[in-house]
């Protein structure tokens, strides 16, 4: 596949997948991008069209998928899937799946086992862990093994109890931890580093004294991208933190389109049903049955039983 380093990360054309490669020479060149959360295969390709260069598979499908209060309770069993759907959706961006809480803490080798699942059974391009000196010993372990590997700094989320509440990290002498933390992690091999709920100025000097690009969210302008859960930005969460800007008002979409379709309750469900029998009517049903749903011919059987019982055919 040709590189796409040469060309813009946000926006570019040629075909084939983003690279860490073209990640480390948006660095060098400058550039800032955006990257986002996805779940599924559908808002995934969405965000591939529209240019989204990285995709993250966030164990905050714990909030916005699974409905917890905390990532904690996700499972490599919860996001294989979702990523799976992410890969399959997109055509450019790079997937990143999350490591989630308790499926790499305990060694390198845990950690080597867990994001192997999520490359072989999800085809995820790279992996994402929280921690610093803690894991660097797992992202050298993961990166000799092949796999790039993103970090994450500050407000950790599976971190929350030990935090005592979503507080934002690295004020004062904390925040030399912190750097020390980001440099263990690119010494280790990580090919980026989020950096999530921390001040401003510790952001900028943390991205100022890295090679490998910084990803903020919550953490002012000066990170070399981006990052926002897309619930957010699209305003479908019900509550989203005060740095994401809303570009959109899906929820409100939402909620219009399901109260017209509900107002117009028996007239639309008997439009429905019209419109589907009608469908059925002016095809011969093999033709219906194979450009509608591109079914085998045992499945096509018993959906025509169905389509007979409801009085269809
Ligand atoms: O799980 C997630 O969505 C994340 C991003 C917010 C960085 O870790």
């Amino acid at each position: 596949m040709p590189s796409q380093e040469s060309e813009p990360l946000y926006g570019g054309r040629r075909p084939g997948r983003v690279t860490v490669r073209d990640i480390a020479a948006a660095k060098t060149r400058g550039e800032k991008w955006p990257m986002l959360t996805a779940y599924d295969a559908l808002t995934a390709g969405i965000f591939d069209e529209a240019g989204i260069p990285v995709l993250l598979v966030g164990d905050s499908a714990g909030n916005v998928v699974f409905g917890y209060d905390t990532t904690i309770p996700v499972t490599i069993d919860d996001l294989i899937p979702l990523t799976a759907g992410v890969v399959r959706g997109t055509k450019r961006s790079m997937v990143v799946a999350d490591l989630p809480f308790g499926s790499y803490q305990a060694s390198p080798a845990a950690a080597l086992q867990a994001s192997v699942r999520f490359m072989k059974e999800a085809g995820a391009h790279a992996v994402k862990l929280e921690g610093g000196m803690r894991v660097a010993h797992h992202v050298e372990e993961l990166v000799a093994a092949g796999i790039p590997v993103m970090g994450h700094l500050g407000l950790t989320p599976q971190s929350v109890y030990a935090f005592g509440g979503f507080r934002v990290q690295g004020r004062g002498e904390d925040g030399q931890r912190l750097l020390h933390d980001a440099k263990a992690l690119e010494a280790a091999g990580a090919f980026s580093v989020v950096l999530e709920g921390i001040p401003a100025p510790l952001a900028a000097k943390i991205t100022a004294s890295l090679r490998v690009p910084t990803i903020g969210i919550g953490a002012g302008p000066d990170c070399d991208a981006q990052v926002l859960v897309w619930q957010d930005m699209a305003g479908l969460s019900a509550r989203s933190p005060k740095f994401a800007k809303r570009y959109a008002d899906l929820a409100g979409v939402l909620r219009t389109a399901a109260a017209e379709l509900a107002s117009t309750g028996s007239e639309a469900r008997s439009h429905i049903h019209e419109a589907a029998a009608s469908y059925t009517a002016e095809r011969k049903f093999e033709d219906v049955a194979s450009d509608a749903y591109g079914y085998s011919e045992e499945e096509e059987e018993s959906v025509r039983l169905k389509l007979e019982a409801l009085g269809y055919l």
